[in-house]
Formats: C-alpha cells, structure tokens, sequence
C-alpha cells in the first residue's frame, strides 16, 4: 500500500505519537519531527542516515513564533523575515535554552523557517510544537521534489508522506547566518541573492564547508546522483570528449542535435530560471533512473537563481 496521503489529520496523529512524517514545502519535501521529542529527531537522523553534527531546520508557521526559539533577532534579520515569510529564507540565529542540542548539533545557533506551502502551513498551526525537518532523502542523495520521490527513497522506512504535489520552487531555501548583526549567505538557494540584497545591502557568499565551518552541511558533494555527472561551459566539447557513452544531457533551453544523445532535456523552453530551478531535481531523478553511462549538465548563467542552480549542479559532480 502506498504512505502517499493527503490527510492532514493523520499527519497530526502521528507526529503528536512522536513519529515522523515527510511534508511537503514550497523547496523540497521535509522528514518532520516535533523539536521537543527526542525519539522523533534520533529517528529523522537514523531515517537519513545522516551524522548527527549536520543541525536541523525548525518550521514555525508564522514569524510570531519566532521569539518562541530565538534569544536575539538583529534588525537586518528581522527585515529578511518580514520581507520573505512564508518563504524559501532560512534564518540561523542565537538559540533559545529549550531548543534541543539534537537539533542544533551542539551549537547555540537555531536555524528557522517559515515554509510557503498552505498544507504544512495548515499542518504547523494546528500542531502545538515546532517541526524539524531536514530534506527527506538519504544523506547526500538528491533532494525530493514530489511525494512520489520520497516514497521511493523511503517506503519501508516511514508511515506516511502527506502529499501537497509537486514543490513549486524546487531548490532548498537560502540560509542566511550573522556575524554580529551583519549577514552573510550560508547556502544558496530558492531565494535570488540579488532579492535579498535589494532589502539588506551587499551580502557576503560563505557557500562552503571550507570558509563555512558554520554550515556544517555544506559539503562538497551533495544533491548527488549515482550516475557519474559532470557540468561544462562546452556542451559540444563534452559530447566529443564521452561520444561512445549513453549520454544524459540536461541543457538550460536548448535543445541539441547530436547523435551520442541518447536523452536531453531542457530545464526550461522559455529561458525562466525560476523554472528551471523547479524543474531541477525532478530531472535529476528521472535520469538517474535510466542507467546511462554520464550526465552532462549545462552551466547555468550566474545570476539570480542560475547561481544556486551552479551551486547544486557542481555539487552533484564530486
Ligand atoms: O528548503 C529547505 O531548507 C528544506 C526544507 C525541508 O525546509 N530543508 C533543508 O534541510 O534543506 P537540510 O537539513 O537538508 O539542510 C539544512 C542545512 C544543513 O546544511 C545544515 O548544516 C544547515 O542547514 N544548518 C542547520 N542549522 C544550522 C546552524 N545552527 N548553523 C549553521 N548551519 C545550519
Ligand atoms: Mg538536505
């Protein structure tokens, strides 16, 4: 029988027992626990298979929750919440004592939500505690996008996916952290550097692991497929260096004409970064799927969401 539902209450059910179910946000789909239970959250970590010094997101579903976990809000923080929530912004600030360390990894820094989709939102006002909830797909494996995809990652694994269709934005939020009160960009993601600029000023990337022992999940290799892919400014050059393999091609809107091909897909006709973006990991699963020899990706035009597309499109090649 499938664990794909729509049914709100059976997610409040479980979740309320301290189970743990996969919902759905307007970036990828989450596996939620109740912050407060420490048998929920040692479950999304084993679930994940993931170490238990990479923290947690916490989704409140309004930014009136927000004093409720953190014990400091910079003025620069609080403008980013009100301008992008509900939205794919996440925000890592100084925690409150009651937030648990399981969550945290340890550190005094919380890193908070307010995830745009109307059934979790719904979900998380009529829940009494916050939701933890990390994408729901094995450590470094590509990040679901539909509640099809979590299921095929997880059906013997958890009860329940509760189904809000596909992911519109598609990519995972943008983290912002503080050094003092100043920002500084964590991860990139669903919401365009240059939108976030527009409403707090010039922001410095701190994109990886290595300048960014602060993100401890900001490995290098991440949103990953199994099968060997590789990003190029030449797409020409690349089919002439892999021209006896089975060749996946995803490209920003062309479409190429080249026997070695055997499929190719473009992110998005009209040249829409936004949907390029939404499209992204959906593509990626298809692909991988159908046992091909290499993926070669198209480099994106570095701006706007194209930069977070790069970011994630070089993080599935390592
Ligand atoms: O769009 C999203 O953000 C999705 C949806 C489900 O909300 N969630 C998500 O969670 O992408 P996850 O766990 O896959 O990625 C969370 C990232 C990790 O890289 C983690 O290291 C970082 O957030 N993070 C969490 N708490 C942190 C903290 N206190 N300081 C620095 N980084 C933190
Ligand atoms: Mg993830």
């Amino acid at each position: 029988m499938s664990i794909i539902s729509k049914d709100i209450s059976k997610a409040i059910a479980l979740l309320t027992a301290e189970d743990i179910v996969a919902i759905p946000t307007e970036t990828v789909y989450g596996l939620a626990g109740n912050i407060y239970s420490e048998k929920a959250i040692k479950s999304i970590f084993e679930t994940k298979k993931r170490p238990f010094f990479n923290p947690l997101i916490v989704h409140i579903p309004s930014i009136d929750q927000l004093t409720d976990i953190v014990d400091y809000i910079p003025e620069k923080a609080q403008l980013l919440a009100e301008a992008f929530w509900p939205g794919p912004i996440t925000l890592v600030l100084k925690k409150k004592a009651i937030i648990p360390d399981l969550i945290t990894g340890g550190k005094d820094t919380v890193a908070v939500r307010v995830p745009n989709h109307p059934t979790t939102l719904e979900l998380l006002n009529q829940l009494d505690f916050p939701l933890a909830a990390p994408s729901a797909n094995p450590f470094s494996s590509i990040s679901p996008t539909t509640a099809q995809h979590v299921e095929t990652y997880f059906k013997d694994d958890i009860k329940m996916v509760l189904d809000g269709g596909a992911c519109t934005s598609g990519i995972e939020s943008t983290i912002i952290g503080f050094e003092g009160d100043e920002p500084v960009i964590y991860r990139l993601g669903s919401t365009a550097i240059e939108a976030i600029e527009a409403i707090v000023g010039n922001i410095e990337i701190k994109n990886t692991k290595e300048v960014s022992p602060d993100a401890p999940g900001m490995l290098a290799r991440h949103y990953a497929p199994k099968t060997k892919t590789i990003l190029t400014d030449s797409i020409l050059e690349a089919l002439k260096l892999h021209k006896n393999k089975r060749i996946g091609l995803i490209t920003f809107q062309s479409e190429i004409d080249n026997p070695n091909i055997e499929v190719q897909i473009a992110l998005s006709a009209s040249g829409d970064l936004a949907e390029s973006a939404s499209n992204l990991y959906d593509v990626l699963h298809q692909l991988d799927k159908m046992h091909l020899d290499i993926i070669i990706a198209e480099e994106f035009p570095n701006y706007g969401l194209g930069k977070s597309i790069n970011d994630r499109l070089t993080r599935a090649t390592k």
